[in-house]
C-alpha cells in the first residue's frame, strides 16, 4: 500500500509537472505502474499477444478500453471508478462486427444481455481453446442450456465418437460461416455440410425437405426415436402429411407400415416422382 501510494503520488507528479493531457496517460505503461502483475499477465495472454500481432499500440491502450478507465482512477485510485469485468461495449470498441453479426445470427442472445465475457475468456487467463472461448464448444453452451445438453444424451443424438458434438458444428453464433443460425432460417443450413448426398439437388425432390428442412423429420439434437425422426415410427412420420394414401396401401399389413421399403429415397429421387429409387 505504502508502495501504491508512493506510485501514485509520482503519477500524480507527472500529471501536474508536464501537464499532461489525460489522454496520453491512459496506457499500459501507466497501468503497470500499480498493477504489474496484472498487466505482464494480460501481455503474455492469448489475447494481448494477439493484439500485440495486429499493432503494439493496441495491447497499449487495450487496458483502458476495456477496464472504462478514466484519469480519475490514477488520481484518485478506488475499485469504483474503474470496471473490474468489462461490459460488451468495451469489446464492442475494438471487434464492431461482433455485437452485429450476433445481433442477426442470434438476437436471443443479445436480447436477453448475454455478455460477451459469458462465452470469451478474453481477459487475462488462457483458457487454451480456439477464438478465446471460454470452455471448449459444447460445454460453453451447455452450461446455459442444459436441457439442449440433455437432448444430446439421448440414445439417438448427434455424436462424435465418445467426444461431445460441438454445438458450433451447428449453430453459428456471429453468424459468418455457413453453418449459422443464419443458414439454420432454412431449417436444412447447418445439415448440408456433412450430409451432402441427403440435401439433392433432386429431380424429384420430396417436399418438405424444400419447404421446411431436415428438421421437418428430423430431431437435430437427439431424441428415443432411431434415426433421430421426430416420430417413434416411420409411418407415424409419414402419415401425419399424407393421411390420404391410395387404398391399395392396407395399413393394417406390416408390409405396409414400413413406408421406405418402397418408397425408398425418402430425401428425394432423381428418377422416379414416387421416390421408390
Ligand atoms: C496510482 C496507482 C494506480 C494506477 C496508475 C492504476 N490503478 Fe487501477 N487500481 C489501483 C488501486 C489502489 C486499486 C484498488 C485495489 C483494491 O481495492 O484491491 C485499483 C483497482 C483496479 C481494478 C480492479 C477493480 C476491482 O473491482 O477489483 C482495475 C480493473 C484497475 N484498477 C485497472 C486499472 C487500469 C486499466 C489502469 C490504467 C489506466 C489503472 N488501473 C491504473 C491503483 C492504480
Ligand atoms: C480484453 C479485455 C481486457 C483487457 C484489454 C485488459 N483486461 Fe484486465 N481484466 C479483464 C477481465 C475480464 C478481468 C476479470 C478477471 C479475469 O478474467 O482475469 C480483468 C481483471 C483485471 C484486474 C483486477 C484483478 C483481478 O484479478 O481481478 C486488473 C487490476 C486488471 N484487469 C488490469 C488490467 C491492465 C493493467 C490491463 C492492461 C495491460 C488490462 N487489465 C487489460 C479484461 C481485460
Ligand atoms: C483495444 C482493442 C481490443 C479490445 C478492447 C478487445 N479486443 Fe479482442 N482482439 C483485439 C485484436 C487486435 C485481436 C486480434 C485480431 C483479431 O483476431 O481480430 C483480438 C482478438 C480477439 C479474439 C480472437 C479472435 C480469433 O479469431 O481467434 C476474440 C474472441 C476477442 N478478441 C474477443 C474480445 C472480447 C470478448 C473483448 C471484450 C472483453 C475484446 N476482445 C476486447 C483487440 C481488442
Ligand atoms: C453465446 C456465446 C457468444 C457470445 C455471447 C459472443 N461470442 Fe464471440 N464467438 C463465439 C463462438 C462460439 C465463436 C467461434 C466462431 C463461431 O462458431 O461462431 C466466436 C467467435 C468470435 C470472434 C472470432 C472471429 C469471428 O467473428 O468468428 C470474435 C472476435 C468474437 N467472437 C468476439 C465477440 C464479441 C466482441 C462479443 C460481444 C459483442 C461476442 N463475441 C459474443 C461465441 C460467443
Ligand atoms: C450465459 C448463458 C448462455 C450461454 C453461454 C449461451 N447461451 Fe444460448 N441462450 C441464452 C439465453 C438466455 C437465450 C434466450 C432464452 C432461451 O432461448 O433459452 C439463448 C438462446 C439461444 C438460442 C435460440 C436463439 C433464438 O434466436 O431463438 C440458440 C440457438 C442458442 N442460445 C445457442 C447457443 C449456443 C450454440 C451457445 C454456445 C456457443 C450458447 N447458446 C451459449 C444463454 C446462453
Ligand atoms: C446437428 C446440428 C445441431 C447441433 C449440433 C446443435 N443444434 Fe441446436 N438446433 C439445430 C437446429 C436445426 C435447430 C432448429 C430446430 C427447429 O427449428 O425445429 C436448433 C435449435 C436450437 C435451439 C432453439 C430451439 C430449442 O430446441 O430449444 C437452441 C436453444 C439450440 N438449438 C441450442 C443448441 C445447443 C446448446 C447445442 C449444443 C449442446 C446445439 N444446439 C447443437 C441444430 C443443431
Ligand atoms: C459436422 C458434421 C455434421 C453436421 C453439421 C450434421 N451432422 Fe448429422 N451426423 C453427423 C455424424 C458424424 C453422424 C453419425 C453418423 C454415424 O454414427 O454413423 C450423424 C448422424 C445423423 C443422423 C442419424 C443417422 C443414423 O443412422 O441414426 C441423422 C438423422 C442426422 N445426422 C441428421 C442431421 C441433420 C438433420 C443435420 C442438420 C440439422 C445434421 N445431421 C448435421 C455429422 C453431421
Ligand atoms: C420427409 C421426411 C424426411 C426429411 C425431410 C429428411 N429425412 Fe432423413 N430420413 C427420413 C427417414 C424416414 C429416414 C430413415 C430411413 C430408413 O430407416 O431407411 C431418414 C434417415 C436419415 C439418415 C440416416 C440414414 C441414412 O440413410 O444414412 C440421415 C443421415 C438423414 N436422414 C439425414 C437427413 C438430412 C440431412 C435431411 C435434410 C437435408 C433429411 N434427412 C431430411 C426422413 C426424412
Ligand atoms: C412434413 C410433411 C411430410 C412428411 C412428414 C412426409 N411427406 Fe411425403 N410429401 C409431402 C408433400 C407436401 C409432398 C408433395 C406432394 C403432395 O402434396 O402430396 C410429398 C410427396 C410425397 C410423395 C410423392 C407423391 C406425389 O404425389 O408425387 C411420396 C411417395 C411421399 N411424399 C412419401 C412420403 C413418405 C414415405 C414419407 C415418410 C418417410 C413422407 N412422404 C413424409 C409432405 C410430407
Ligand atoms: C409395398 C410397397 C409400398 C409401401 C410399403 C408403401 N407404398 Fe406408397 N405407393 C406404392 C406404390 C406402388 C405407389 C404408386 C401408386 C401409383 O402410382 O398409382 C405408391 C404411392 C404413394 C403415394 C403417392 C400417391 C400419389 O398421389 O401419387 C404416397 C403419398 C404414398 N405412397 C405414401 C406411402 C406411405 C405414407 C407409406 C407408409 C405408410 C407407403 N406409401 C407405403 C407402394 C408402397
Amino acid at each position: 500500500m505504502i508502495a501504491r501510494s508512493i506510485i501514485a503520488m509520482a503519477v500524480i507528479a507527472m500529471i501536474s509537472t508536464f501537464a499532461m493531457a489525460d489522454d496520453d496517460l491512459l496506457t499500459m505503461e501507466t497501468c503497470a505502474m500499480c498493477h504489474e502483475d496484472e498487466s505482464a499477465a494480460f501481455a503474455a495472454s492469448p489475447h494481448g499477444r494477439a493484439m500485440s500481432q495486429v499493432d503494439s499500440a493496441v495491447l497499449e491502450r487495450s487496458c483502458v478500453q476495456c477496464h472504462s478507465a478514466t484519469a480519475e482512477h490514477i488520481d484518485e485510485p478506488t475499485p469504483d471508478n474503474v470496471r473490474r469485468v468489462p461490459d460488451s461495449t468495451a469489446c464492442v470498441s475494438c471487434h464492431p462486427a461482433s455485437l452485429a453479426t450476433m445481433e442477426v445470427t442470434n438476437p436471443a442472445h443479445t436480447r436477453f444481455g448475454v455478455a460477451c465475457v459469458d462465452c470469451h475468456a478474453a481477459g487475462h487467463s488462457d483458457s487454451g481453446t480456439r477464438h478465446l472461448l471460454a470452455d471448449e464448444p459444447f460445454e460453453l453452451c451447455a452450461g446455459c442450456h442444459q436441457s439442449v445438453a440433455g437432448e444430446f444424451k439421448m440414445p439417438f443424438a448427434h455424436r462424435d465418437g465418445t467426444r461431445n458434438f460441438a454445438c458450433t458444428n451447428c449453430h453459428s453464433m456471429h453468424g459468418q460461416n455457413r453453418q449459422g443460425r443464419l443458414n439454420l432460417l432454412s431449417k436444412s443450413g447447418a445439415c448440408v455440410d456433412c450430409h451432402t448426398e441427403k440435401t439433392g439437388p433432386f429431380v424429384f425432390p420430396h417436399p418438405p425437405r424444400e419447404l421446411d428442412g431436415c428438421v421437418a423429420c428430423h430431431h437435430p439434437h437427439g431424441t428415443t426415436n432411431p434415426r433421430q425422426l421426430r416420430r417413434r415410427s416411420v409411418a407415424q412420420l409419414c402419415l401425419e402429411c399424407h393421411a390420404g394414401v391410395p387404398a391399395f396401401h392396407n395399413l393394417s399389413q406390416p408390409r405396409y407400415q414400413t413406408c421406405q421399403n418402397c418408397h425408398v429415397a425418402v430425401h428425394g429421387s432423381n428418377r422416379d416422382p414416387r421416390l421408390f429409387e
